[in-house]
């Protein structure tokens, strides 16, 4: 028995639904609020982070994780902050490899910024991780510099090759953000799709206090993107789908795939079937409520998973039927107070 094996549970536990009848099946899971980037859509300059203590242990969160697969998870997304830089990572993707090999888990993928891909792309491959995605918001160094104020460019394309030579499917995401990365939009496509990865675009999110630009005033929506898109290539919609909230179309010209991600503008929540949970263990039944449910306490009360089953249970019963991001001049605070890199991207 490794650090990370557990009582199996005795019989197979009912699937998660929701009270909209949505079934929970792509569980996000944010391994650190820590990063080495300080981008300026999502973090403030000087954050304060986590105390480690806080922090469920990597034999937590396999736990947690677990028990959604248990519960019918299908997707597993580690995301972060920067999931590469929790220490030892990769001992959580070994662990949870496991449910590849058994089927219960249909795929365990993660986003990232790409600066530890270099060090990382093998063995992700190794423990069964088949896509990633990578966030990029701009193939010029100098904006790269201005955006994420710490992070280096170059490495995080070094990165990306990695990845690729390693066999891993790579999808870029670039926040659109109005005035800063909008000219490049088209650069963004031809660069993914030469490479043969799918390029998507986000709406910025009023995610936690940022002390950058106001997000009022980079505000895009993605009927603007895909226009711009629209002068340079032939945008087919095709019904491609991965389980997450993005909508595809295909670029004629390049044979490649351009998603959509619209937060804002369009309420993708009928259809949602994901849930977020902490670096710290708290599970938030929808990325734009407060309402959270604590799943560390639970976690640590017993060796035994009966609470935490329990504690997913009665969550899921209160998963909201859908949220209401607002970005206007009159509510300069954010919708919601905790950072994208709390409640994981
Ligand atoms: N709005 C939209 N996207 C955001 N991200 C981080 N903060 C925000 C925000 N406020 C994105 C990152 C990354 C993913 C994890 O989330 O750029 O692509
Ligand atoms: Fe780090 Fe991603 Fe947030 Fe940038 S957007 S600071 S890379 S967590």
């Amino acid at each position: 028995m490794n650090a990370f094996t557990h009582k199996p549970e005795a019989a197979t536990p009912a699937p998660l639904v929701d009270p909209y009848g949505r079934a929970v099946s792509y569980v996000r899971v944010s391994v650190t609020d820590r990063c080495d980037f300080r981008c300026v859509y999502c973090m403030a300059e000087h954050m304060t982070f986590l105390p480690r203590k806080d922090l469920l242990t990597l034999e937590e969160l396999g736990r947690l994780c677990s028990a959604f697969v248990a519960r019918g998870a299908k997707k597993l997304r580690i995301t972060g902050g920067e999931p590469l830089m929790r220490h030892d990572v990769m001992k959580l993707f070994r662990a949870l490899s496991r449910h590849l090999v058994s089927g219960r888990l249909e795929e365990l993928t993660l986003t990232t910024n790409g600066s530890q891909l270099a060090r990382f792309a093998e063995e992700l491959v190794d423990c069964g991780v088949r896509r990633i995605n990578v966030s990029l918001d701009t193939l010029d160094e100098r904006r790269f510099k201005a955006l994420t104020r710490t992070g280096d460019h170059a490495r995080v394309l070094t990165g990306i090759d990695a990845a690729l030579k390693a066999g891993l499917s790579v999808k870029l995401n670039a926040v659109a953000l109005k005035g800063v990365n909008e000219e490049e939009f088209v650069p963004l496509v031809r660069f993914a799709h030469e490479r043969g990865m799918d390029m998507t675009f986000i709406e910025v999110m009023p995610l936690g206090e940022v002390d950058g630009p106001a997000r009022v005033d980079q505000y895009l929506p993605m009927t603007s993107v895909r226009e711009t898109l629209g002068a340079a290539f032939t945008l087919t919609e095709i019904d491609y789908r991965t389980g997450g909230p993005a909508r595809y179309m295909r670029a004629e010209e390049t044979g490649g795939r351009v998603g959509f991600i619209t937060p804002m503008t369009h309420n993708f929540c009928e259809s949602c079937n994901r849930v977020r949970v902490t670096c710290t263990g708290t599970l938030y039944m929808c990325l734009g409520q407060e309402d959270a449910a604590d799943l560390r306490g639970p976690l640590r009360e017993s060796a035994d998973d009966a609470l935490l089953h329990a504690a997913i249970e009665a969550a899921i019963l209160r998963k909201p039927k859908g949220h209401d991001f607002i970005i206007d001049r009159a509510t300069q605070a954010p919708s919601v107070s905790r950072h994208m890199s709390m409640t994981g991207g």
